[in-house]
């Protein structure tokens, strides 16, 4: 039996929290995407949110807070550069890295040393947070290696039955996943682009930031193939007249130009060409999009700076799966 979407009233929050508390797995809305929850220091829990998206042990798991007090309780030493970034960030789509305490079960940070962390900014998880009185550790409440969900009833679709209830907040307002980036004493490492531009980061930092060029056990989710859905995606320039003729393609394009048609096979991320708004619309747009069944998506390359750097990222992992090769033309 598939799991119902509740409305976010007080009653459902509190019955969400007792959820928690008892174990169970709850799907609740952030500003970023819909996240499968847990209590983080329940271990059989956590276990239960890796079975229910088929996620590998190796990939850790964020943990959610809403007071900045409960950072201590997870991070073992809070340097001085960690605490600034997450007043100036907090609650927000940013995700700290630090050392991680003891009593922080292995199962959530896959025997890591280090613990990701973030508060996240939509009243509806802070809301549930506070209301189950602990951190709850979540990953994003899609299949493992599926397109991240921006609506419940993408939860729905993809792990309806395997969680205990979904809570509708609509449509996330950012869209794609926090930054995350990884405090080691005074030095920032960018571990995943986000819905915090790495400019900003950069603004606050003083430097550029670090960036890993290939992805290691420290960053395990970071796989090269990943947010895909069924349909393969080519990565295009821009999308012309040969991609406008092929009927078996699906369109995604970044803002609208001359010839872009309207139809139901396209989708524009961002008419006006804002990569914040077309971050918003990634994900849901690839959701209708995979729905039609065609034979490839191709999706217009973005402007990689800001929120574009995010966007670039998640068409490139949702491009590259393991049973083909390279998806995108030119990079
Ligand atoms: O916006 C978000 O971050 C969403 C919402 C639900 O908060 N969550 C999310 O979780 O994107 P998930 O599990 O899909 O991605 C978390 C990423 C993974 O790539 C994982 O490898 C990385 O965080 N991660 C977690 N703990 C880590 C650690 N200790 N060191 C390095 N990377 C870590
Ligand atoms: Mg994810």
């Amino acid at each position: 039996m598939t799991t119902a979407i509740v409305p976010a009233t007080e009653e459902e929050i509190a019955r969400a929290a007792d959820i928690l508390q008892g174990g169970g797995i709850v799907s609740f809305p952030t500003e970023t995407v819909y996240g499968l929850g847990a209590i983080s220091s329940n271990p059989t829990a956590v276990a239960r949110v890796f079975e229910a998206k088929r996620r590998p042990f190796f990939d850790p798991l964020i943990v959610h807070i809403s007071r900045f007090e409960q950072l201590g309780d997870l991070a073992a030493d809070v340097p001085e550069l960690a605490e600034r970034v997450a007043r100036r960030f907090w609650p927000g789509p940013l995700t700290l890295v630090l050392k991680k305490r003891e009593c922080v079960p292995d199962i959530v940070t896959a025997g890591l040393g280090t613990v990701a962390v973030r508060m996240p900014r939509h009243g509806v998880a802070l809301r549930l947070i506070e209301a189950c009185g602990f951190p709850i550790a979540a990953p994003s409440a899609n299949r493992f290696g599926a397109t991240s969900p921006t609506e419940a009833r993408h939860v729905q679709e993809q792990l309806g039955g395997a969680v205990d209830m979904i809570i509708d907040g609509g449509r996330c307002e950012v869209g794609v996943e926090s930054t995350i980036v990884k405090v080691s004493g005074d030095s920032l490492e960018l571990l995943r682009p986000g819905g915090v531009p790495v400019e900003e980061l950069e603004r606050m930092y003083g430097h550029l930031l670090e960036q890993r060029s290939s992805p290691t056990i420290e960053a395990p989710g970071q796989l090269p193939y990943h947010y895909s859905p069924s349909t393969p995606v080519r990565i295009v320039g821009t999308i012309d007249d040969e991609h406008l003729r092929n009927k078996d393609a699906a369109l995604l394009f970044f803002t609208s130009h001359g010839g872009t048609p309207h139809d139901s096979r396209t989708r524009i991320l961002s008419p006006r060409g804002d990569l914040r708004e077309a971050a918003a619309n990634l994900f849901s747009s690839l959701h209708e999009l995979d729905r039609l069944g065609k034979c490839v998506i191709f999706a217009e390359r973005v402007p990689e700076h800001d929120l574009g750097l995010a966007i670039m990222d998640r068409l490139r992992r949702a491009s590259r799966r393991q049973d083909r090769g390279e998806g995108d033309d030119n990079a």
